[in-house]
C-alpha cells in the first residue's frame, strides 16, 4: 500500500494553520507542524491525533533558517518523504506605525519571519521534495500582498515579498513537477485579526468587516479549504498563482 503522503505546516498552533492541519489529518496525511513554543506541541498533537492525523511538532521559528533545516530534517526522518508544504506563520507586526515611525525591530521582525522565513522554508524544503518525486507548495500571503494599507508599510512590503516569492518559485520548480501557489485571505478570524482591531465590536472590526463585499470575515477554515485545494491533483495544472479568499475584497 502506497505510505500516506506528508505535509509540513508552519505556525500550525493556532487560526489559519491549525485549520490546516487539522483538515490534511482528516484526509489522513502524515504532518510535521511547527510553532514558536513548546508548549502548543502537546495540545496540537492531541488535536491532529484525534483528527486522524500521525504528526511530529517542531519548535521553529520561521525567521530562522536554522530552523527551517530543523523542521524539513525531522519530517524526512520521521516520514522519509515530503509531498506538500504549506509556509503559513506570519506576524502583524505593528501596524499602529506609519511609515514615518518605522523602527528597526519593527521592519526586521516583519519582514524577517513573512518575507525572509518563506524564502528559507522555500529553500530547504525545495530539495525534500524533489526526493520525493515532485508535490505542491502553498504560501500563506494576504490581499496585503495585492494591494497597499495605510500604517501597514512593513506588512504590506512583507507579503508582497511573499507573492513575488511564489511567482519565481513557480518558474523554478515546474520543471521537477513541483506547484508552488499562494493564498491571500482578507481579514480573517484569529487571534491575529483581535490583536489588530480588538476581541469585541469595535469600531475598528466593523469598518474591516465593510471592506468585504460578502459583508463579513473568512473563517481559518474557509482558507483551510482553498489551501487544500491548491495542494491537491484538483490543481494540478495551477502553479504561480495567488487566490484569494477575501469575501471579494480585491474585487473592488
Ligand atoms: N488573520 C487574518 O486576517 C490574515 C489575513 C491575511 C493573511 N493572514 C496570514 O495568515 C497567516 C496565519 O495568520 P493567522 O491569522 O492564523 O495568525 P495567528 O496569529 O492567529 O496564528 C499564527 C500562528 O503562527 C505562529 N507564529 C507566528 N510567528 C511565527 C514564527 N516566526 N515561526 C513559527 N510560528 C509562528 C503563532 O504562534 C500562531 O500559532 C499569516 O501569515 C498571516 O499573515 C492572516
Amino acid at each position: 500500500m502506497k505510505p500516506a503522503p506528508v505535509v509540513l505546516i508552519t505556525g500550525a498552533a493556532a487560526g489559519i494553520g491549525k485549520a490546516t492541519a487539522l483538515a490534511f489529518a482528516r484526509l489522513g496525511y502524515r504532518l510535521l507542524v511547527t510553532d514558536l513554543k513548546a508548549e502548543s506541541g502537546p495540545p496540537l498533537l492531541a488535536e491532529l491525533k484525534a483528527a486522524g492525523g500521525d504528526a511530529r511538532y517542531v519548535v521553529a521559528d520561521q525567521a530562522k533558517e536554522t530552523d527551517a533545516i530543523l523542521a524539513v530534517n525531522t519530517a524526512m526522518e520521521a516520514f522519509g518523504q515530503l509531498d506538500v508544504a504549506i509556509n503559513n506563520a506570519g506576524t502583524e507586526g505593528d501596524q499602529t506605525l506609519g511609515l514615518e515611525n518605522q523602527t528597526d525591530a519593527n521592519v526586521r521582525r516583519t519582514l524577517g519571519v513573512n518575507a525572509e522565513g518563506v524564502l528559507w522554508c522555500l529553500k530547504h524544503e525545495i530539495p525534500a521534495l524533489r526526493r520525493s518525486g515532485g508535490g505542491a507548495i502553498v504560501n500563506v500571503s494576504s490581499v496585503a500582498g495585492h494591494v497597499g494599507l495605510e500604517t501597514c508599510g512593513a506588512y504590506v512590503a512583507s507579503k508582497h515579498a511573499v507573492e513575488g516569492l511564489t511567482k519565481a518559485a513557480a518558474l523554478e520548480l515546474a520543471c521537477f513537477g513541483i506547484r508552488v501557489n499562494a493564498v491571500a485571505p482578507g481579514a480573517i478570524q484569529t487571534d491575529m485579526i483581535d490583536r489588530a482591531v480588538g476581541a469585541g465590536d469595535t469600531d475598528a472590526r466593523r469598518a474591516i468587516e465593510g471592506m468585504h463585499p460578502l459583508g463579513r470575515m473568512g473563517t481559518p477554515e474557509e482558507v483551510a479549504a482553498a489551501i487544500l485545494f491548491l495542494a491537491s491533483d484538483a490543481a494540478s495544472f495551477i502553479t504561480g498563482q495567488s487566490l484569494a479568499v477575501d469575501g471579494g475584497w480585491l474585487a473592488r
